[in-house]
């Protein structure tokens, strides 16, 4: 049996934009995703996913991706939690040239499906991780990491960047540009992060930016001007200016909001966020429902959110160092 466990992010600045090759800053945090790992002599793949803020259940399907269980269990919750597992066995697989191994994988995560905190990504890190420790090899970080991107690029049609795959393996602030991937010095932020209880549908709202951008030269720009606004970010980070930081994230958020990924419930937790006097407030990851990320050093934020109609949980989130690791 073998465990890994692997951390959950927010955007500092720039999701979506970077499918389209602009910069992003997303920043690990302790939430993490946890997938125990035990191989199979059968070939076939075991999921038991009971604690993934689902409502719990397992599939058991054979070696192959195309052999779909016949689950009692919403399509959306299968596609959520064994596309990406799958996906990660087929990589695993691949890698290691072990065509037929099973496994029973278990997950347990705290970090809320689809709601901007990177659970795909910590799930496919931490599968990966284990199941290839469980057939004896051992992938270096960026390995690791461009295995998971290629699992999150399948489910996605596509369409995925390498930020929160990477950010879940190597821990910490990281910039992401296309194919170039490096950690950040970052200094400490004081993220609190809210929560509509909801989630987005991460590949239809890349779909709809994609739509939008082919559509009006403007919307391209707007891309474009969350790039700018990275950059910016990149040198306030440099400079440890959480002020100016926080400034640029309520930018951020307002061109997110123009390319239609926020929702009613996200505007009005980053409102009272803003409100309250944090020093920047916005959505992170695709949008659409979920949770933002604001700055405040004080009590305000977390309590004004906690009193805010549609945020269910408010809570205050430490930068995660350590990105993937084995858990003994
Ligand atoms: C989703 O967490 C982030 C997006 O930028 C998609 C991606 O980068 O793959 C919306």
């Amino acid at each position: 049996m073998t465990l890994s466990s692997a951390p959950g992010k927010v955007y500092l600045f720039g999701e979506h934009a970077v499918v389209y090759g602009e910069p992003a800053v997303p920043c690990a945090i302790e939430r993490r995703a946890r997938v125990e790992v035990q191989q199979r002599d059968d070939g076939r793949l075991r999921v038991n996913a009971e604690d993934l803020s689902l409502n719990g259940f397992t599939v058991e399907y054979g070696a192959t991706a195309d052999a779909r269980p016949d689950v009692d269990v919403p399509e959306s919750l299968v596609t959520a939690a064994t596309q990406y597992v799958d996906g990660a066995i087929e990589q695993v697989r691949e890698v290691t040239g072990a065509e037929e191994a099973g496994f029973d994988v278990t997950i347990e995560s705290d970090i809320p499906l689809g709601a901007g905190l990177g659970s795909s990504a910590a799930v496919v890190v931490a599968a990966i991780d284990a199941a290839t420790r469980e057939l004896g090899v051992t992938l270096d970080r960026d390995e690791l990491a461009d295995r998971a991107y290629r699992t999150e690029s399948q489910v996605q049609d596509g369409q995925a960047s390498r930020a929160d795959t990477f950010c879940s393996a190597t821990g910490g602030a990281v910039r992401v540009e296309g194919d170039d991937c490096r950690s950040l010095e970052a200094p400490e932020l004081p993220i609190v992060i809210g929560f509509d209880g909801g989630a987005g549908d991460t590949g239809q709202l890349v779909a709809g930016v994609r739509d939008l951008r082919e559509e009006y030269d403007f919307a391209a720009h707007t891309v474009e001007a969350i790039g700018d606004v990275v950059r910016n970010g990149e040198d306030a980070l440099a400079d440890g200016d959480v002020e100016e930081i926080g400034r640029l994230m309520d930018f951020n958020h307002g061109l997110l909001s123009a390319l239609g990924v926020s929702s009613r419930s996200l505007d009005t937790m980053v409102w009272a966020a803003r409100d309250a006097g944090a020093h920047g407030a916005k959505l992170t990851g695709a949008g659409g429902g979920g949770c933002i990320v604001a700055l405040d050093p004080t009590e305000e934020t977390e309590t004004a959110l906690s009193f805010t109609p549609g945020c269910e949980d408010a809570f205050r989130a430490e930068l995660a160092e350590t990105g993937v690791k084995r858990v003994e």
